[in-house]
């Protein structure tokens, strides 16, 4: 039986999971993410403290493990990421940079990691959660340091390094629109306005049953669309507040497939990816005590609702 990706490829789309280096010993799960997907996106494997843990060594072990899988598997790879504020290296964080050493530090990095990388991913998430909930900028060592414009040189050296890889912006709570994904809307324009090369918006879609789903997620992707961008579901899960009931996971289903159905109602939405496809290794539960049940598979890999869903939405 065709697998998600074979569903979504029918439509131009491709349907991807996440992936970490841990779970890769996993062998009922390794089946699962060789077989229903076309699109891997390294969890961890990839930031700035494993790639750079001191300044200027480099370390690919662990995201090439998961080009190699992906190439196996013949996946595609959404490389993620190069400038965010988490997960960096206590050499970058724990002394203070002048704005010139700070902006070489950051184009070192990304020029280094580009182009191992170079004809191997797809994409790269090169500027990962760069607002606030209002649309202000997030105070980062980044913003801090060299003022917005770190935003277009980063894309401009990733371009340089890879001149093939799709470049995106990438965010959560931008699904609808609002403050937030209107910061990006005006950004992108800029951007367009000023030939920095962007391809396009990944909207990370980390959403949950308490809090409602983003109704106007269609129109905003469309939007974004109209500024000639492709657009991404790129880190989707829809927790929920523990225990599990057959209700919520129902309400879960139609998420899923309706955030599914929505990429597939705008032309320039290219796919679809979640965060880890199994209860099993998902992020919720450690960060959000009492929550989870996030994904289309629970934590014995046996496929949820939300994975009959999911197949429905793409016309399997
Ligand atoms: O590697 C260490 C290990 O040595 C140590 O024993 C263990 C003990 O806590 O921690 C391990 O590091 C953890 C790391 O994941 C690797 O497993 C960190 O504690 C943990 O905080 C980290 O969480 C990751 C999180 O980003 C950090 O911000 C999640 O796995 C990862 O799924 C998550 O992904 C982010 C996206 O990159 C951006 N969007 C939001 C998304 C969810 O937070």
């Amino acid at each position: 039986t065709p697998g998600l990706a074979d569903l979504a490829h029918r439509h131009g789309r491709y349907f991807g999971s996440a992936t970490d280096n841990p779970e890769l010993t996993d062998s009922a799960y390794t089946k699962i993410l060789g077989s229903e997907f076309d699109m891997i996106t390294p969890g961890n494997g990839m930031k700035w403290e494993n790639t750079e843990p001191q300044q200027g060594v480099f370390d690919w072990s662990k995201g090439d493990e998961i080009v190699k899988l992906a190439r196996a598997n013949h996946q595609k790879v959404r490389a993620h990421t190069l400038v965010w504020h988490n997960q960096l290296p206590a050499w970058l964080t724990s002394r203070d940079w002048t704005p010139a050493e700070l902006r070489a530090v950051l184009k070192k990095h990304i020029t280094t990691e580009v182009r191992h990388y170079r004809g191997k991913v797809y994409s790269w998430d090169v500027v990962n959660e760069a607002f606030n909930e209002d649309g202000t900028y997030r105070d980062t060592i980044w913003y801090r340091t060299l003022g917005p414009g770190y935003i277009a040189d980063a894309l401009r050296w990733a371009h340089e390094a890879d001149p093939h890889a799709k470049l995106y912006l990438n965010d959560y709570n931008i699904e609808a629109v609002g403050p937030k994904s209107d910061a990006y809307y005006n950004l992108v324009k800029q951007l367009k306005a000023e030939h920095v090369p962007l391809d396009g918006v990944g909207f990370q879609a980390h959403l949950a049953l308490q809090y409602g789903y983003p109704t106007t997620i269609e129109d905003n992707l469309r939007r974004f669309s109209r500024l000639g961008l492709d657009t991404a579901l790129t880190e989707v899960d829809v927790r929920m507040q523990l225990p599990a009931t057959d209700d919520k996971l129902a309400e879960q289903a139609t998420w899923y497939a309706d955030l599914t159905k929505a990429c597939l109602a705008v032309q320039r939405c290219v796919g679809v990816t979640v965060w880890d496809f199994t209860d099993k290794y998902s992020w919720i539960p450690g960060v959000f005590a009492g929550e989870g049940a996030a994904l289309p598979w629970d934590e014995q890999l046996r496929p949820k609702p939300a994975y009959q869903a999911l197949r429905d939405a793409l016309g399997g």
